[in-house]
């Protein structure tokens, strides 16, 4: 299946390229950019939310599933982005939210308006609980209670996200038909696939019974109340089977054929595991190397634990960054210097496992989470929590595409978020312009995978399960033999390998050590200078 092989690339496009100048990016300006993105090596694009919103959680607040916001352009601009790419041979990946619309959303006005509206039961209404509270101790992901209290029809609705995000009911039939419909209004309109929104939250459980909280938990599980609970109620419902196997049905009927990547919230992948199989989700992303230290044990277990869970029929996906997370070279960085040689060695990592990579715009250039001060801040999240998280806005910086104003994104407007201090350092044409900048080497590890079976089809074998100080490992078909070595660290070590290297003579495919020969014999060590990162292949 083409999306076992394709390398994806995330654009938040309100922050990719401003078309019309007024400051917010926009799908002419994603057009443009096509030719750029096909150059790079990548083979799909998903695309943040670009539907009409009030933009209360910038686009995740959808408030009409078939249209788009004029702030990003028409259908018709949307027709033009899908051919251009699909001419380019790029697949083009919508963001559909379901867990909740709008609050501006037709349905949910229709819902709020009186008891006996045929919309009512679109969303989940309830009385106040027995002590005249909320109906029970769920919480909002953003903080505060999941209920709001609507004095209108004298009921609370259920929000998991922002009050500005009412929840949908999935138990109503009606709700899934429609849903179903823009499913397919998109796919007719020639969409590859969908990145499903916090796809395990649709469901909760009927009763509406309270989470338990999680023992001994105090302020130390974190800020959020919802982190001191266990979500079995408000989650995770087994309800969620069927309906993701009615989706993947209506996938299936197309062709060529289509995919769908879900966002599982939670930290237990276990639980992201069960949400692929055959007739469910053809990916779920896998968000541990977010939360890792840069120790190459840990990545090395990550990605062992993850082969395990999802066993040889199910198809592993990674991801380094995305518009909810701090940038990664900024969180793996303990120097400004050592930073660009880390980001290297993650898009090896990343570039060489065995499943579908997650990129996300700017991060083939290396580009930093920015510090944004209070008054700057628009993320709702941020806003909440300030001044102990300062939200998502730090990794949503305007694409730094050169060293002109505004780094190119804009030119006569000011750009929604300021650009990063950095940008006239860090800018794609400048990288374009040095054959040794990182963006040169994401281009070549892209064009390797691309070139390279055994890489993108290829058994991982670690070759050292003890004293794992750097990450070495195989990837292995049954005619091919591809050996990748990357040293962590900012100083020399030594891998003892398990095993032998399988013998024969190796080519190198890629070496951050430009001298360096391929290793000539069988060695069982092999010696890594300060972050290196060496793919041979063996030759046939
Ligand atoms: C997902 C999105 C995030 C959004 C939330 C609510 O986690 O990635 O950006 O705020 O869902 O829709």
């Amino acid at each position: 299946m083409w999306w076992k092989s394709a390398v994806f690339y995330q654009i938040y496009p309100r922050s990719f390229a401003d078309s019309n100048q007024d400051g917010v990016g926009d799908l002419p300006g994603i057009t443009q950019k096509i030719p750029y993105l096909a150059s790079l090596g990548v083979d799909a694009l998903w695309l943040s939310p670009v539907y009409p919103s009030p933009q209360f959680d910038f686009g995740y607040d959808v408030a009409d599933y078939c249209d788009i916001d004029p702030l990003f352009g028409t259908l018709t601009d949307f027709d033009q982005l899908v051919a251009t790419a699909h001419h380019h041979n790029l697949r083009i990946v919508m963001d559909l939210v379901f867990n909740h619309t709008s609050h501006l959303h037709d349905w949910f006005k229709e819902s709020r308006q009186n008891r006996r509206n045929a919309k009512r039961n679109w969303y989940i209404w309830a009385d106040p609980g027995l002590d005249g509270g909320t109906p029970n101790n769920w919480e909002s992901v953003f903080g505060g209670s999941a209920w709001e209290w609507d004095e209108l029809t004298g009921q609370f609705y259920l929000h998991s996200f922002l009050k500005e995000q009412p929840d949908l009911n999935w138990r109503n039939p009606e709700v899934r038909q429609a849903i179903y419909a823009v499913m397919r209004f998109w796919l007719e309109r020639g969409v590859d696939g969908f990145r499903m929104d916090v796809v395990n939250v649709y469901y909760k459980d009927a009763a509406l019974r309270d989470n338990p909280l999680v023992l001994g938990s105090g302020i130390s599980k974190g800020l959020r109340s919802y982190d001191r609970q266990r979500h079995i109620y408000d989650r995770d419902q087994p309800e969620m089977e069927q309906t993701l196997g009615e989706m993947r049905a209506l996938l299936d009927f197309y062709q060529p054929p289509r995919m769908m990547v879900g966002e599982i919230m939670g930290e237990d992948t276990g639980i992201a595991a069960r949400y692929c199989a055959s007739n469910q989700l053809n990916l779920a992303f896998n968000f541990e190397f977010s939360s890792s230290g840069w120790r190459p044990r840990n990545f090395q277990k990550i990605v062992q634990k993850w082969e395990s869970t999802l066993g040889v029929d199910n198809w592993p996906c990674y991801v380094l960054s995305n518009h909810d997370i701090v940038r990664h070279v900024s969180r793996y960085a303990d120097g400004p210097h050592a930073a660009d040689q880390k980001a290297v060695v993650a898009a090896a990592l990343l570039l060489t496992l065995r499943g579908t990579p997650f990129l996300y715009y700017g991060e083939e250039i290396a580009m930093r989470n920015v510090k944004y001060a209070r008054e700057q801040i628009q993320d709702p999240f941020g806003k909440q929590f300030w001044p102990f998280y300062t939200g998502r806005d730090g990794c949503r910086s305007p694409m730094q595409w050169s060293g002109a104003e505004n780094a190119g994104f804009c030119e006569n407007a000011k750009p929604w978020l300021p650009l990063a201090p950095d940008f006239a350092e860090r800018n794609l044409a400048l990288q374009q312009e040095n054959p040794t900048s990182i963006w040169h080497q994401y281009r070549q590890l892209l064009a390797i995978r691309r070139a390279e079976s055994a890489l993108q089809q290829g058994e991982f074998v670690p070759l050292q399960q003890r004293n794992v100080e750097s990450m070495v490992f195989l990837r292995q078909t049954a005619d091919e033999t591809i050996l990748v070595a990357l040293n962590f660290y900012g100083w020399e070590v030594t891998a003892h390998l398990d095993q032998p290297l399988p013998s024969g003579e190796w080519q190198t495919l890629y070496n951050t050590l430009a001298e360096q020969p391929a290793p000539a014999y069988v060695p069982q060590t092999l010696i890594l200078n300060a972050y290196q990162v060496a793919i041979w292949k063996r030759k046939p």
